[in-house]
């Protein structure tokens, strides 16, 4: 179908189902605020009626196979939901019923209708080479032609082509990022590489790290990324404790999102280690 804002849907019902049990919601209601707004269109019935229960929609034919299948045609998530809302017997919508659903009642609907998009943070358990999004963050060295940890995982995920394009960017400077394609990655559209700082306990530090966040979400907003996935940057190989690193990340998205009012994008925090979800908790609690 090609839509990316029900690509964008999709993914974010995905990692919702991924993070398990303590994942937040948000990031699919910005995806369904978002899609509202801009003429997001999915799979629904051709044949509709206000008897039915839940109304079924589809973020693609993919979605649609995974079980019975029904004549669709394709519809205007705002329009549909309009219509639902003046249907007193619906009781809402259910979004690709056959696998990782996401149910909106009529309330829910309501909501969406009036809700304004604005950029997200969501802090959440996992690998970034796992989550569907715009662009994945890799944590990686001056070279740019691989390492271990999450350079490493992303290289190996993404496959020699990935490789081939790193070589033709010339490095890239601590602090900085550069972005290429996700190549095997399917399920993002880019890669972004930034080289966080090796921890010496200077200040200069903090403003490096900082601005590998910053940096990362300059480009995926310059191409057109709606969601990002960060690892923890600099806090496994490059040794940055974790409780500060975790400050300077939720300090730095946050101030950006704040300096973009007319970018709309979500910010996956990826805690690949337990310790990294408790940082940041303890940081969000206060
Ligand atoms: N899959 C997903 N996330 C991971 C993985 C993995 N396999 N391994 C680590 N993380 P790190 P750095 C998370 O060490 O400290 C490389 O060799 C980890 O929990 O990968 O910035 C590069 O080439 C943390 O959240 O990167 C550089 O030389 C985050 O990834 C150097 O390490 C960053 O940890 C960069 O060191």
């Amino acid at each position: 179908m090609g839509d990316r804002y029900a690509k964008e849907l999709e993914w974010s019902i995905y990692n919702w189902y991924y993070g398990g049990d303590d994942a937040p919601p948000e990031a699919m209601f910005g995806a369904l605020a978002l899609g509202m707004r801009n003429g997001m269109k999915l799979l629904a019935p051709a044949d509709m009626s206000a008897e039915q229960h839940f109304v079924p929609v589809y973020t693609g034919r993919e979605e649609l196979k995974k079980g019975a299948e029904l004549p669709v045609v394709e519809t205007e998530l705002k329009t549909l939901a309009e219509r639902v809302r003046s249907w007193e017997q619906c009781m809402g919508i259910v979004v690709n019923q056959w696998d990782k659903k996401l149910i909106l009642s009529q309330n829910r609907l309501k909501q969406l209708l009036e809700y304004e998009p604005k950029s997200h943070i969501t802090i959440i358990k996992g690998s970034v080479v796992d989550i569907h999004v715009g662009a994945i963050v890799n944590a990686a060295n001056e070279s740019l032609l691989g390492g271990g940890g999450v350079d490493g995982a992303i290289h190996r995920a993404a496959g020699n082509k990935l490789l081939e394009e790193c070589r033709t960017l010339g490095g890239c400077k601590t602090g900085d990022a550069k972005i290429t394609k996700a190549y095997d990655i399917t399920w993002a559209d880019h890669i972004i590489h930034t080289v966080g700082p090796v921890y010496s306990g200077n200040e200069s530090d903090v403003e490096l790290l900082g601005s590998c966040y910053r940096k990362s979400l300059d480009l995926a907003a310059e191409n057109g990324c709606l969601s990002v996935a960060f690892p923890c940057i600099s806090t496994g190989v490059y040794g940055y404790p974790i409780e500060k690193a975790a400050k300077i990340a939720l300090l730095a998205v946050s101030m950006w999102m704040d300096a973009h009012p007319q970018t709309v994008i979500e910010a996956y925090l990826c805690c690949f280690r337990d310790v990294e979800l408790e940082a940041y908790k303890e940081l969000v609690k206060r």
